[in-house]
C-alpha cells in the first residue's frame, strides 16, 4: 500500500445476508492453464449453466480484460505479475459481492496464483484446466502456437514463457480425455459440494 492515509469503511451486510438472498456463497473459481487448454470455453459453458440454475454468475476471461482493465499491460513478466494482480483483487470483490465468479486465465505463475488466492481467502478455489503442450497445440484455435513456434510472439506461455504446473489446486479437469459435457459436469458438481447453500 502506497498510501497510509487510508480508512476503510465496513458494509452492515453480512457474507451471510448476501448468500441468503443468492442462495449460494460467493466465491472464485480460477481456472489456470495452456493458451488452448479450454479455460474460456469451459468458463462459459459452466456459468451459462449455474446462470440457468440461478445463480448469480460471472467470468472474468484473460482476453477481454486485457481490452480494459489491462490494456496497458503485455507479457512481459513484471506486466504479468501486474495483470494478476489486479484480476485477483477484481475477483475478490466479485466474490465478496456473492458472486460466482470464474477467472479464465493462464496465470503461470505459482506465486501469483498465490497472490489471487490471497486477495480472496478461503473462498478461492484453484482449478487446473489439464491438458499438455502437445494437445495445446495440435488444437492451436487461435493459431497462435504456430506463429510463437516461428518466433513471431514474445513470451508465450509453453513456448517461450514458463507454466508452473499447480501443485494444490483444489480441483483438476482433464480436458485431454474427457470432453466438455464431461469436464462442465465436474465443474458443476464441485460448485454444487462448494458453494451451495
Ligand atoms: N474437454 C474440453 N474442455 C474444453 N475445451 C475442449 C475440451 N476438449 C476439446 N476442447 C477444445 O479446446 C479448445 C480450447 O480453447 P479455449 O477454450 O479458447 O482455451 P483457452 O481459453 O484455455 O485458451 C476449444 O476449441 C475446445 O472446443
Ligand atoms: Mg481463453
Amino acid at each position: 500500500m502506497k498510501s497510509t492515509n487510508i480508512f476503510e469503511t465496513h458494509s452492515h451486510i453480512t457474507k451471510e445476508n448476501r448468500a441468503d438472498r443468492l442462495g449460494h456463497k460467493g466465491g472464485v473459481l480460477w481456472l489456470t492453464g495452456l493458451s488452448g487448454s479450454g479455460k474460456s470455453t469451459l468458463a462459459t459453458e459452466l456459468e451459462h449453466r449455474l446462470f440457468h440454475n440461478g445463480y448469480s454468475v460471472y467470468v472474468l476471461d484473460g482476453d477481454n480484460i486485457r481490452h480494459g482493465l489491462s490494456s496497458n499491460l503485455a507479457f512481459s513478466p513484471e506486466d504479468r505479475v501486474e495483470n494478476i494482480r489486479r484480476v485477483g483483487e477484481v475477483c475478490g470483490l466479485f466474490a465478496d459481492a456473492g458472486f460466482v465468479t470464474i477467472a479464465a486465465f493462464i496465470s503461470p505463475y505459482r506465486e501469483d496464483r498465490a497472490i489471487a488466492r490471497k486477495a480472496t481467502g478461503d473462498a478461492f478455489h484453484e482449478i487446473h484446466v489439464n491438458a499438455d503442450l502437445e494437445t495445446c497445440e495440435s488444437r492451436d484455435t487461435k493459431g497462435l502456437y504456430k506463429r510463437a513456434r516461428q518466433g513471431e510472439i514474445p513470451d508465450f506461455t509453453g513456448i517461450s514463457a514458463p507454466y508452473e504446473e499447480p501443485v494444490n489446486a483444489e480441483l483438476q479437469v482433464d480436458t485431454m480425455n474427457r470432453d466438455v459435457e464431461a469436464c462442465v459436469n465436474a465443474l458443476e458438481d464441485y460448485v454444487e459440494k462448494f458453494l451451495k447453500q
